[in-house]
């Protein structure tokens, strides 16, 4: 015999093996598509259907059963257009039952800066939800010359108006402009972003505040999918004041899908790969295009990616495509819960957002 079975056998599994993650992938493509369609034809929640829908899948794929019940761990898409859709629907009743008092509704101001393309897309979005809800919204757009008193000045006036329950400037703002001199200008009632240092504080000590959007947005949905979060090591990888820093305190306090033990990485970590593959879950926040692989993610851990880098891309529509932190084609297959980016993190910042909004109308009590 010429052949080395012992060699043949495990190379043979190896191949099969990467042809069943490859079919995994396509099957979590047609899911998460499967459960668009479902969501916009107004359906029962997808991820009550997931073991059906993913039996029916397997079934596509024509494995053997048993081949199928070891291949494919139950893997769940953290589809952020439900979730938000969610919290959203929940807000518009809440705005129902206010405009049936005859009170005023919530009204949001925001401040954009300048001509920052994402930044105007966000801030867009941020408008348009409040539209959807039933709020009131004020745009204000401002050169990017404008002096940092002259903002401040804006600022106070918003301060001021009991019409207006919150308040945000986009960011970034330009160079010349003190971030922090910005932030400490909003009356910390009004900080529906929750980067006042006067929410902050509160979210460190557990008292109830503003929980920045992003982060905020992040809790709804392992709220929403139910994730156990209580004794797992958490892995935040970034350390900002919008994302990461709020983050790893909130996984970190002793509430509802918090109890984690959470570790903080950051560009000086030099075993970050290793730290990483620690995680039962990981929160990716440092907004680099794919930067997560899948040999930094342990089986079975829960990864939640906050990046939106816009990368060049001639043949897309726009001149640009939107990835994430994580590189998720390698990385989803092992996982058992992971966002996709379009479709994920971004639209719960928005739920976050509006959130806050209805929280800051309501301590205000008009
Ligand atoms: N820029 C990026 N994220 C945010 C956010 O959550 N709020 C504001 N104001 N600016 C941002």
């Amino acid at each position: 015999m010429l052949y080395n079975l012992n060699y043949i056998y495990p190379t043979f599994a190896i191949i099969i093996k990467h042809r069943l993650a490859t079919l995994r992938v396509k099957a979590i493509r047609l899911e998460h598509l499967y459960a668009l369609l479902l969501h916009s034809a107004e359906k029962i929640q997808p991820a009550t259907l997931h073991p059906h829908w993913r039996h029916k899948m397997y079934k596509i794929t024509n494995l053997p059963f048993a081949a199928q019940k070891l291949t494919f761990a139950p893997m769940l898409i953290l589809d952020g257009k439900i979730a938000s859709r969610a919290v959203i629907d929940t807000l518009k009743t809440e705005v129902e039952q206010i405009k049936l008092t005859g009170k005023r509704t919530p009204h949001l101001a925001a401040i954009l800066i300048g001509n920052n393309g994402a930044s105007e897309t966000y801030v867009a979005s941020k408008v348009k939800h409040c539209d959807e809800i039933g709020f009131g919204s004020t745009l204000i757009r401002l050169a990017d010359n404008i002096s940092e008193a002259e903002l401040i000045a804006t600022i106070t006036e918003l301060n001021n108006n009991d019409a207006i329950d919150g308040i945000l400037v986009q960011l970034p703002l330009p160079k010349h402009i003190s971030e922090q001199n910005i932030i400490m200008a909003i009356n910390p009632a009004k900080d529906v972003d929750g980067f006042h240092p006067v929410s902050v504080g509160k979210l460190v000590q557990g008292l109830p505040t503003f929980i920045p959007a992003t982060p905020y947005g992040i809790m709804l949905m392992l709220e929403h999918f139910n994730i156990t979060t209580k004794g797992k090591h958490a892995v935040v990888i970034g350390r900002s004041n919008i994302v990461g820093r709020p983050m790893s305190i909130l996984l970190s306090s002793n509430q509802p899908y918090g109890n984690c033990t959470v570790t903080v990485c950051h560009s000086h970590t030099p075993n970050l790969n290793e730290i990483c593959l620690q995680g039962d879950i990981i929160v990716a926040a440092l907004g680099r295009a794919e930067f997560v692989k899948a040999n930094m993610v342990k089986e079975g851990a829960v990864v939640i990616d906050v990046g939106i880098t816009r990368v060049e891309d001639p043949t897309a529509k726009k001149g640009y495509r939107i990835k994430g932190d994580v590189a998720y084609n390698e990385v989803a297959p092992r996982t058992s819960a992971i966002t996709p980016v379009p479709g994920g993190v971004g639209l719960m910042t928005i739920a976050g957002l509006m959130k806050n909004t209805l929280q800051a109308y309501k301590a205000i009590g008009k």
